[in-house]
C-alpha cells in the first residue's frame, strides 16, 4: 500500500464523512474532506488528490458533477462513487463517464479499503506503462526495431545510459546495428540538439586519423593546405561516435586517451591546447578485452571506453525479431519504391528464420530490400532472396540459366521501367551487357506485362 496516496472524501452525512476519514487516516493515507461538491470544488486550487471517494447524492452538486468537474481539473484522478440509494443506474451513468468503480452503503470498511487500493495500484501499472510506452517511442524515433529480450536488454541499457555522459563502449558483430545504438544513445541524451560526429577509426595511418580526430594547422603534413577541425572539436558539446576503434596504433591510442582523460585536444601542427567538450561512444566488432590481453591494446585506453559496455546479441540470437524487422524494411522500402507488397509468403518467412545471417541485420535490410525489386506484389517469395539466404529454386518451370536470368532481368527493367542506365546498375552489369541481353532475349516494352 502507497502511505502517500491522497484522499478526498465528499459526503454530506456527517458520521460516514467522518469515520471514512478516521478509518483511512489509520490507514496511513493524507485525508482531505467534503461536506459539498461546492466545498470540495473550493477546496482544489492547489491541491491535487489520488483519489475521491464521491457520495453521489448530495443537496446542490450531485456526485456525478462533482466528478466530471474534479476530472475537468486533474485528469488522472481516480473517482469511486458512494451510492446509498442503490440506484445502480445513476452508478452505472458514474462509470460510463469514467468512474473508477462505485460501491454500496453500508459498506464493509475492509472492502472499500481493498478497493481504494486496487485502485491506486491500478493507476500506477497504467502510468508505469505510459511511461514504458513514452520510452519506447522515444527509441522507435531512432528505429530501434526488437521486442526480443536481449534486445529490450540493451534498450534497458541505452535509456540508462542516455541521461549521463558515461563514455560507452558498444560491442557487436557487423551489421548487427552498433551505430544504430550509438545514435539512439545520442538522441535521448541532453546533447540530441548538438552533432554527433563520426570518427571511421579503422583504416587510417596514424597522421590521418589524428588529423581526422583532433584537427591540423596549415602545413601541418605535406597536403595540408588548410587548417582543419577535428572530430572532437566539430562535436563541439555533442557526441563523437569512435567506430572500429579496435583497429588505431598503440601511439594513437594513447593521444586518444590524453583527450579522453584531459578534454583537451591540440592540433597537428599546432602548440595551442583546445578545450573540447563531447560524449565519446566507442565501437568495435572485436573483443577489446582479449586484445588487451595480447598487448595490443592499451588497457588504461579500454577501461576508459568501457564505462559502460552495450553488447549487441547478433541476429541469429534473437530471431523472434526477423518479423518485426521484416516488417520495419517492408514498410521503409515500400515508401521508397512506391510498391505495394502486403507481406512475405510462409515459405520465404521460414527461409529467414532458418537463415543464421552472418552479417546480421545489414544482410537481412539488404535480402528485403532485392527481393522488393525482384519479387512481384502483393507477397514476396521465398525466391526473391539471395542465394545464399534461400537455395529455394524458382518455381518458374524450366531452371535453366537463360531462362532464370531472362526472367530476372525482365523483372528488373520492369521495376525501373524500363530506363536501362539504372537497371544495368541495379544487376551490376554495363549498358552494352543489357542491351545485348534484351536483344538476345528479344525484349520490348511490351514484353513487360508477360
Ligand atoms: N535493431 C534494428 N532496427 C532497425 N534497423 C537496424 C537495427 N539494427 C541494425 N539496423 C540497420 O542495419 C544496418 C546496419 O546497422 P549499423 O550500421 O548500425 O551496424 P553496425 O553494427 O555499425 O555495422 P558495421 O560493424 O558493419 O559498421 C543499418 O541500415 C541499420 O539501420
Ligand atoms: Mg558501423
Amino acid at each position: 500500500m502507497n502511505p502517500k496516496a491522497s484522499l478526498l472524501i465528499v459526503d454530506d452525512e456527517d458520521a460516514v464523512r467522518d469515520s471514512l476519514a478516521k478509518w483511512f487516516d489509520e490507514e496511513g493515507y493524507s485525508v482531505d474532506t467534503a461536506d459539498s461538491g461546492r466545498e470540495a470544488l473550493l477546496k482544489l486550487p492547489g491541491r491535487r488528490w489520488d483519489l475521491a471517494l464521491v457520495d453521489i447524492r448530495m443537496p446542490g452538486m450531485d456526485g456525478l458533477e462533482l466528478h466530471r468537474k474534479l476530472r475537468d481539473a486533474d485528469p488522472k484522478i481516480i473517482v469511486i462513487i458512494m451510492t446509498g440509494y442503490a440506484s445502480v443506474e445513476t452508478a452505472a451513468q458514474a462509470l460510463k463517464d469514467g468512474a473508477y468503480d462505485y460501491i454500496m452503503k453500508p459498506f464493509d470498511p475492509d472492502e472499500l479499503d481493498h478497493t481504494v487500493a486496487k485502485a491506486l495500484e491500478h493507476r500506477r501499472t497504467k502510468e508505469e506503462n505510459l511511461r514504458l510506452r513514452e520510452t519506447l517511442e522515444e527509441v522507435r524515433a531512432v528505429e530501434l526495431v526488437g521486442q526480443s529480450p536481449l534486445m529490450r536488454q540493451v534498450l534497458e541499457s541505452i535509456l540508462t545510459v542516455a541521461h549521463n555522459d558515461a563514455t560507452v563502449l558498444i560491442h557487436g558483430e557487423a551489421g548487427s546495428g552498433k551505430e544504430l545504438v550509438a545514435r539512439a544513445i545520442h538522441n535521448l541524451s541532453p546533447r540530441r540538439f548538438l552533432p554527433m560526429v563520426t570518427a571511421r577509426c579503422g583504416a587510417l595511418t596514424d597522421t590521418l586519423l589524428e588529423s581526422e580526430l583532433f584537427g591540423h594547422e596549415k602545413g601541418a603534413f605535406s597536403g595540408a593546405q588548410y587548417h582543419k577541425k577535428g572530430k572532437f572539436e566539430v562535436a563541439d558539446g555533442g557526441t563523437v561516435f569512435l567506430d572500429e576503434i579496435a583497429d588505431i596504433t598503440l601511439k594513437a591510442q594513447a593521444d586518444l586517451l590524453r583527450v579522453l582523460e584531459e578534454k583537451e585536444i591540440t592540433r597537428l601542427g599546432g602548440n595551442q591546447a583546445i578545450k573540447v567538450d563531447f560524449r565519446a561512444i566507442a565501437a568495435t566488432t572485436k573483443d577489446l578485452a582479449a586484445l588487451v590481453k595480447e598487448g595490443t591494446f592499451r588497457s588504461d585506453l579500454y577501461y576508459c571506453l568501457n564505462v559502460v559496455g552495450i553488447s549487441l546479441p547478433p541476429l541469429r540470437e534473437r530471431k523472434e525479431d526477423i518479423p518485426l524487422l521484416f516488417d520495419h524494411f517492408l514498410s521503409k522500402y515500400s515508401r521508397a519504391m512506391n510498391k505495394r507488397f502486403t507481406g512475405v509468403s510462409r515459405p520465404a518467412l521460414d527461409t529467414l528464420m532458418n537463415y543464421p545471417w552472418p552479417g546480421n541485420v545489414r544482410e537481412l535490410e539488404n535480402a528485403i530490400e532485392r527481393a522488393m525489386v525482384i519479387g512481384r506484389e502483393p507477397e514476396i517469395q521465398a525466391a526473391d532472396f539471395p542465394l545464399q539466404v534461400s537455395p529455394t529454386l524458382p518455381p518458374e518451370g524450366s531452371l535453366a540459366l537463360d531462362d532464370v536470368e531472362r526472367g530476372h532481368i525482365l523483372r528488373v527493367l520492369e521495376y525501373f521501367e524500363w530506363n536501362q542506365t539504372r537497371a544495368a546498375k541495379a544487376l551490376g552489369i554495363d549498358r552494352v551487357t543489357l542491351y545485348n541481353k534484351i536483344k538476345k532475349y528479344g525484349f520490348r516494352k511490351a514484353n513487360a506485362v508477360a
